[in-house]
């Protein structure tokens, strides 16, 4: 979109006529099929004949809600450009345009997508906040591939709704053979993923047949028409209002030492001033005093609104926590299973760190190779190392710590969660948990007598890392060694890790992928710990070209204890020595994913200590590194 300024005029009509729906429920939807099903004209219509056509407007309220954030008249407009809430934070854009709309009934917010299966992460960013899903077919063609996969996206989603508009019955000359046919046909797979409900409706979005006013070329249909269904199909809200109350806290308002308020939308159940509540994951229990808003106290606040509660007593509450039904509060854990969405160009990494945003709590996560793989067209499962963009699949999520959840059957606020790039804070991936792996709680872990203190002190050293990275044939492994061999002079006990070495046992099952040098590291980062346990001066020669790895590695170890060692030397340095002949053979193609050749190296940013192979011997650079050592056990 183009960078439309609004005039204050628009932005001022937009608020009155917000204000005027105000009363109404909102039904949010999502449309899937392509351009050829009819899919711009039949939302078109629908637009048309409700008579609310705000194009421009919209427009200018994007631009606003980014401006004036989420506080206060700004929190329906933010219903209008709403895709995955956190996304929106993080102020990524997956193309999906947002129309609003009204009728008598109610009011709609309509997600469009484009249909084909490129654009599955944009089906899915509007899904997963969608009351319904309109599917597309068109009549002369019936139910292809497309509306498979859209239908199944769509249950994937918690979309509870499903509406089959079997569009353009206008070019099958309106005939009753041809819609049940079409129905027979979607009930048959529908069941088959587990929609046991739909609502088939026979329409033309072109002449209107069927979209707000029944139409005599069809007299033999005697359900709804399409509007008529959206104005009267059961809303989330209403139903989740029934659960148990969660108001996951997005922050804490405290404007004085009288006041403390704990703010955020409701995900479920209702509350009243009175109402015993048990804050998670605490535990600690206790009552709600009041419920504040914009315009004055409540005496009930139910799922969708956003509100600020008060409680009786002064305890620990934070962002993050939730503010629960004290007799059924929700649970923590921080293994789980989950079906991962891949939305970025980047392949999924095994064991790679990246951020989890579950509604207002964020964590440290890694997923495990995947159980497999949804081929979205045949819904066959598949075995697979990664995912790539737009794929479905299942796997392990570890977290560095519990989190408060659901499962996103239950529901979507609690349940739904997405992945960022620590490097790149983009969105690479939305996530559904299926269920808690309670490994964890069962394993426990165990008390030792002897620390890791005493370990070090026996051997009258302060434990250390020192991580050597860079490029393949940069000395890495020489300069580990020259240091070692000192260290041990001095009496120091030590070990080194090497690359090479490492390959041969405990790695031997890993390649040079993305995904196997991110497990290399990951291993080898752990067996360091365990060593610097021990209370060895622990020394490594990995190329270790990722900085998401090395970090998470650092974060492994106890503060100060990895100290990074950048062994820098250019590429054509690297290459002219080429002591493995590694270089050439990548070079002549004989060897893929070369480190510098095909596959990246992505250097410190700022290493501990940086050794410049071209003006500094392997020698001085080991009698530096040393000398470093000695003095940073003194300190
Ligand atoms: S890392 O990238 O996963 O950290 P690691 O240091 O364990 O790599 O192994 C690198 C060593 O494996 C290199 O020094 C080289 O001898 C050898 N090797 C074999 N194939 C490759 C490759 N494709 N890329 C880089 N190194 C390779």
């Amino acid at each position: 979109m183009t960078a439309y300024q609004p005039d204050d005029l628009i932005r001022t009509d937009i608020r009155a006529y917000l204000a005027q729906h105000e009363q109404k429920s909102l039904l949010r939807f999502i449309t899937c099929g392509s351009v050829d099903d009819g899919k711009s004209t039949l939302i078109g219509r629908l637009l048309y004949d409700s008579k609310q056509i705000f194009e421009d407007q919209l427009t200018a309220l994007e631009a606003d809600s980014k401006r004036v954030g989420t506080q206060g008249q700004a929190i329906d407009f933010a219903l209008l450009v709403d895709g995955l809430a956190a996304e929106r934070e993080q102020g990524i854009t997956i193309d999906v345009a947002y129309r609003f709309f009204a009728t008598e009934k109610r009011k709609f917010i309509v997600a469009d997508t484009p249909g084909h299966e490129q654009y599955t992460r944009n089906m899915v960013t509007g899904a997963s906040t969608a009351d319904l899903a309109v599917i597309l077919v068109d009549a002369r063609k019936g139910v292809l591939t497309q509306t498979r996969r859209h239908s199944f996206l769509a249950h994937l989603l918690g979309v509870r709704n499903i509406v089959l508009a079997i569009n353009k019955m206008d070019l099958v000359h309106y005939d009753r053979a041809v819609f049940d046919r079409i129905r027979l046909a979607y009930r048959a797979f529908a069941s088959e993923i587990g929609v046991t409900d739909f609502k088939a409706i026979p329409v033309s979005g072109l002449n209107g047949d069927n979209i707000a006013a029944p139409t005599q070329n069809m007299a033999w249909y005697e359900g709804p028409t399409l509007i008529e269904h959206l104005e009267t199909v059961p809303v989330d809200a209403d139903r989740e209002a029934r659960g148990p109350f969660r108001l996951p806290v997005q922050w804490v308002n405290r404007p004085n030492l009288d006041f403390r308020g704990f703010a955020g939308t409701i995900a479920a159940g209702a509350v009243r001033p009175g109402d015993a509540v048990r804050i998670v994951p605490s535990g600690r229990t206790t009552t709600v005093d009041r419920i504040v808003t914009f315009d004055g106290d409540l005496n009930e606040a139910r799922a969708g609104q956003s509100v600020t509660v008060t409680l009786a007593e002064e305890v620990d509450c934070s962002r993050g926590d939730v503010i629960a039904a004290a007799g059924d509060p929700p649970e923590t854990a921080d293994q789980f299973e989950a079906t991962i969405v891949w939305m970025a160009d980047e392949p999924m990494l095994p064991g790679r760190a990246y951020v989890l945003q579950l509604g207002t709590q964020t964590a440290s996560a890694t997923l495990r190779t995947p159980k497999y793989q949804v081929n979205v067209n045949t819904l066959e499962q598949t075995a697979a190392r990664t995912l790539e963009l737009n794929a479905i699949g299942v796997a392990t999520l570890a977290l560095d710590r519990p989190i408060v959840f659901e499962p996103y059957e239950k529901s979507r606020e609690l349940g739904g969660f997405i992945l960022i790039d620590k490097g790149t804070n983009a969105t690479v991936a939305a996530g559904m948990i299926r269920f808690a792996l309670r490994r964890a709680a069962n394993v426990h872990r165990q008390h030792l007598d002897v620390t890791r203190e005493r370990r070090a002190g026996l051997k009258n050293q302060r434990p250390a890392v020192l991580w050597f990275t860079g490029l393949s044939g940069a000395g890495k492994s020489t300069i580990a060694n020259l240091v070692e061999t000192k260290l041990a002079r001095m009496n120091r006990h030590t070990f080194l890790l090497d690359g090479d070495n490492v390959r041969h046992g405990l790695n031997r099952d890993l390649g040079f992928t993305d995904a196997d040098r991110v497990e290399n590291i990951r291993r080898v980062g752990e067996v360091a710990r365990l060593m610097t346990d021990a209370g060895l001066i622990v020394l490594t020669a990995f190329i270790s070209p990722f900085r998401a790895e090395r970090d998470l590695v650092r974060q492994l170890m106890a503060p100060g204890e990895f100290v990074e060692v950048h062994v820098d030397t250019t590429l054509a340095a690297a290459e002219a020595r080429d002591v493995k002949g590694l270089y050439a053979k990548a070079r002549g193609g004989q060897l893929a994913n070369f480190t510098g050749i095909d596959s990246p190296y992505e250097a410190p940013e700022a290493p501990d200590l940086h050794v410049d192979t071209a003006t500094e011997s392997a020698e001085d650079a080991a009698e530096r590194i040393v000398r470093w050592l000695l003095e940073r056990e003194e300190a």
